[in-house]
């Protein structure tokens, strides 16, 4: 049988990386999205040589050409896509108080985490119902809940709430075409974002994103949900 096929972008490192190591164990062909082509190589020659179906696709979530390069990969060589996991990310304002923050780092934090993840479910939403439906993950967090929004963070917080909002409209427009649409909040975890102090590893952010990218047909859409796959407030 034909194998399921996912990408996760932003997966050489960090959770992305966890998150395709954890979909191929799973039996998918995964599809290793890295902005360095050379760095996306490196990372799937390491899940390559431990037996896993693993290719490495240059994505920069930022570049229209690069994603529609990546649609065409997914579409010419694979045939399908089953899951897409919007995981590519920045945090450009660490320490900083809203109040403080340039518009330039609000506008760059955004390219990434809101229009980069928009463009690539728009890219690749229609391959995946033409597969028969499907998932996709936003991979947002919790800092961008409206409910308990403190300071500073202002451009991350901020890009992330926009994202859950994407996700409610495309899971609402995407429902009646088989394809479920969540966010997915994979706790704080040590990464090169998440920082040495984390109490969490990336394989552990990996998993409420790797449950919500294989979800059937009756998996919940349209929701936001982190660590021990809970829902959590918007
Ligand atoms: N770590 C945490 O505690 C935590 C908590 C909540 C949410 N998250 C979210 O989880 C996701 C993954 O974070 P992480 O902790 O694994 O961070 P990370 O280790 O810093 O990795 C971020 C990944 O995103 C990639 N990326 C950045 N800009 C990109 C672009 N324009 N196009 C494509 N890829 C790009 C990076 O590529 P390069 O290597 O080329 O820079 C890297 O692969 C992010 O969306 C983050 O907001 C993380």
């Amino acid at each position: 049988m034909e194998k399921p096929v996912a990408l996760v972008t932003g997966a050489n490192r960090g959770i992305g990386f966890e998150v395709v190591r954890g979909l191929a164990e799973r039996g998918y062909l995964a599809l290793l999205g890295a902005r360095d082509a050379a760095a996306g190589e490196e990372a799937a020659a390491r899940l390559g040589a431990a037996g896993l179906a693993v290719e490495p696709v240059q994505i920069d979530v930022t570049d229209a050409a690069s994603v529609n390069a990546a649609l065409a990969v997914a579409r010419d060589r694979y045939g399908r896509l089953d899951s897409l996991v919007n995981n590519a990310g920045v945090l450009l304002d660490e320490g900083v108080p809203g109040l403080e923050v340039p518009v330039e780092t609000v506008h760059a934090t955004y390219e990434v985490n809101v229009y980069g993840a928009l463009r690539v479910a728009q890219a690749f939403a229609p391959l995946i119902v033409a597969s028969g439906g499907g998932n996709v993950v936003n991979v947002s967090s919790i800092m961008g809940q409206l409910a308990y929004a403190g300071p500073g963070y202002l451009a991350y917080r901020s890009s992330k709430a926009a994202l859950n909002m994407i996700t409610r409209v495309l899971a609402a427009e995407l429902k009646p075409r088989g394809v479920r649409v969540n966010s997915a909040h994979p706790g704080w975890v040590r990464t090169r974002m998440g920082g040495p102090a984390a109490p969490g590893t990336p394989e552990e952010g990996a998993a409420p994103i790797i449950w919500l990218a294989t979800l059937g047909p009756d998996g919940p859409t349209g929701g936001f949900f982190g660590p021990g796959n809970q829902p959590l407030d918007w």
